[in-house]
Parts: C-alpha cells; sequence; structure tokens
C-alpha cells in the first residue's frame, strides 16, 4: 500500500468507530493525515491512537472551516448520523448531517480535486428480496437513514460524472469489532445491567451480515490506494447472515450464561428496521482481491473480552 505514503489525507468521522481503525492504520502507512470531526458520537480517546494525525474539531455542516482545512489528495468520508430510529424520529436533522453533508464533503473534493471514499451502507437496498444482495439491486430504501445515504451516493455519481472526481462508493453491511456500537454492545450493556434477562428488540428472526472492522479498514486501504476501484461501488459484508437469537445465544455461549439468561423478545421493532441483510461481496473479491478474514464467531470473543476490561 505504498500509493498512500504521500498522500494527503483526510477523514472525515475519524473519532467515530470505523473511523478509529481506519486512522490507527492509516497512520502507519502514510505521515498526513487530518482528522475531522464534531465529536457528536465520536471521542477524543479514538484519535489518540493515530499519533502522526492532526485532529480538527469541526462539522461538515461548516463549509468555511472544512474548505480551510490543508488541501488533500484523498478525502474518507464517514461522518455521519448512523441510528436508524433517529433518522425516523428526526429526518430533517438526519438529512442535514448525512445527505447535506454529504454535499458539503463533496464540494472540500471538487475543490480540492481530490479522490473521495463515501461509507454507504446496507440501508441503501432496504428489504431486500434477492439474496446474496448484489450491487445491482439498487436503491431501495425503507428508513430515513438509507434515503439520506441513497441521496449521499447519488450525489457522488453527479460528481463524478458531471466534476470529473475519481469516486468509490463503499456499502458497509453490519461492522463489528472492538469499540463498536449497535446490537453486540446494546447486548453487552443489558447483560451488565441484567445477566437474567435478554431483551431481543423485535422477533429476534431478524439478520444480519456481520463484518469486522478489520476487513472493512482492508477494503477502505484498497480503494484508496487502487485507481482501478475509481467510479465504482462495493458491497463489504462477510457474505453470511446471523439471526440475531443465534448471534445472542453465541453470547451468552460465551459469557457462560446460556443456561442462567432468559432471552425474551418485544416482537414489534423500531420504525425502518430491516428483515434481513445478507450481502453478495462477489464484485469485491474479484475486483479489488478483498477477502474478509475474520468470522464472526473467531472475533466475537475479543469484543466480549474487551468490554470487560475497560469496564
Ligand atoms: N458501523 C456500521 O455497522 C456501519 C454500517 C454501514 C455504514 N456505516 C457508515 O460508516 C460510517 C462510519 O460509521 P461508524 O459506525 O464509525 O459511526 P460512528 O457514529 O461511530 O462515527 C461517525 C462519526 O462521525 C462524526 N460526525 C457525525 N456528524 C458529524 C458532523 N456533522 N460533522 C463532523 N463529524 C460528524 C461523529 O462524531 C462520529 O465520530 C458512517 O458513514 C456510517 O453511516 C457504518
Amino acid at each position: 500500500m505504498g500509493e498512500l505514503k504521500g498522500k494527503k489525507i483526510l477523514v472525515t468521522g475519524g473519532a467515530g468507530f470505523i473511523g478509529y481503525h481506519l486512522c490507527k492504520k492509516l497512520s502507519s502507512l502514510a505521515s498526513n493525515l487530518t482528522i475531522y470531526d464534531n465529536l457528536s458520537s465520536g471521542k477524543m480517546e479514538n484519535v489518540k491512537d493515530a499519533p502522526n494525525a492532526k485532529f480538527v474539531k469541526g462539522d461538515i455542516l461548516d463549509l468555511k472551516k472544512l474548505c480551510s482545512l490543508e488541501k488533500a489528495d484523498l478525502i474518507y468520508h464517514l461522518a455521519a448520523q448512523v441510528v436508524v430510529p433517529y433518522s425516523m424520529e428526526n429526518p430533517l436533522i438526519d438529512f442535514e448531517t448525512n445527505a447535506k453533508g454529504t454535499v458539503q464533503v463533496l464540494e472540500k473534493t471538487r475543490k480540492d480535486d481530490a479522490k473521495l471514499v463515501f461509507a454507504s451502507s446496507a440501508a441503501v437496498y432496504g428489504n431486500p428480496t434477492v439474496f446474496p444482495t448484489p450491487e445491482e439491486y439498487g436503491f431501495h430504501p425503507f428508513s430515513c437513514y438509507g434515503l439520506s445515504k441513497v441521496v449521499g451516493e447519488e450525489y457522488c455519481s453527479m460528481y463524478q460524472s458531471q466534476y470529473g472526481l475519481d469516486i468509490t462508493v463503499l456499502r458497509f453491511a453490519n461492522v463489528y469489532g472492538l469499540r463498536c456500537h449497535g446490537v453486540i454492545h446494546d447486548f453487552l450493556d443489558k447483560l451488565a445491567k441484567n445477566p437474567g434477562k435478554l431483551e431481543i428488540i423485535g422477533t429476534g428472526l431478524q439478520s444480519r451480515d456481520f463484518v469486522h472492522v478489520s476487513d472493512v479498514v482492508d477494503a477502505l486501504v484498497t480503494v484508496g490506494s487502487e485507481d482501478s476501484a475509481n467510479g465504482k461501488t462495493y458491497n463489504i459484508g462477510y457474505g453470511t447472515t446471523t439471526t440475531i437469537i443465534d448471534l445472542a445465544k453465541m453470547m451468552l455461549k460465551i459469557l457462560n450464561l446460556e443456561k442462567k439468561t432468559f432471552i425474551t423478545t418485544t416482537g414489534v421493532s423500531w420504525q425502518g428496521d430491516v428483515t434481513k441483510i445478507w450481502f453478495d461481496n462477489s464484485k469485491a473479491k474479484k475486483e479489488l482481491n478483498w477477502n474478509p478474514k475474520v468470522s464472526l464467531e473467531d472475533s466475537i470473543k475479543e469484543v466480549i473480552a474487551d468490554r470487560k476490561l475497560s469496564k
């Protein structure tokens, strides 16, 4: 990955979960790295492991500040409002951050004539009817979050065709790993409060494609350094699907709680929740020579151990 060495790299949302892992990796590959984050959900402790990086506290909605940053060669746009139920309760705020915010980052990209890598999501597919779902399944968003990611992708496509920018879109499935948020984190929170009961929101039969953050970082670094990825969109998922109830059972087994914890389900999930995510990742495997290496069972122990240590 020597191609990144001399590049000036900007990461929006670099103080978040994926940003933490990406910037840690990038700081070993490149000497000029800037993290731009408003710390709305990100944390300062997440930028400490990228010692070469310069941190700037700022909002992607502040175009003046964003454009006053040093000229970049490569921009990773990760900053976003990422909570689906929040997007359903606050569509305007979600739109501002994810849709308008992406256009602002595209403006910075245009000004700098940089290359952009945009973090999109499985949410653009909504509730797919084709499994595993390939990239060409197209846009069928089922939540305001999904729709705001569609708008971001469409603007990326416009800036690519009309301004000739080099842009790669990566659609992530459910990313997990150390410092993650989401269902694994929520289960650990619930069990810490009451190990006797684990409530699953929904039926528990909804399923997800869990991809480890180290595999996501590999994909981000690969597309950032290879011109052949310009103008392309890739699914980044492990390529299997796991029901939430099986995830709960897997976690209880590792925690030695399988006989002590009673699993319940609410039956009804939150608005915008989807039934099944299962990515066809063959395009990324073939064209990027990317292969997810970490399976859920192998690494969930690591996530659980880390949570215990940091308590
Ligand atoms: N984690 C997943 O499972 C997953 C799945 C699909 C897509 N994604 C996408 O990947 C990206 C990173 O996700 P994550 O899981 O690391 O989320 P995260 O919430 O941990 O990180 C997002 C970061 O963006 C920052 N941010 C939010 N609004 C901002 C603003 N207006 N200006 C500047 N910074 C702002 C937050 O402070 C945070 O540090 C997001 O774009 C998300 O939509 C994540």
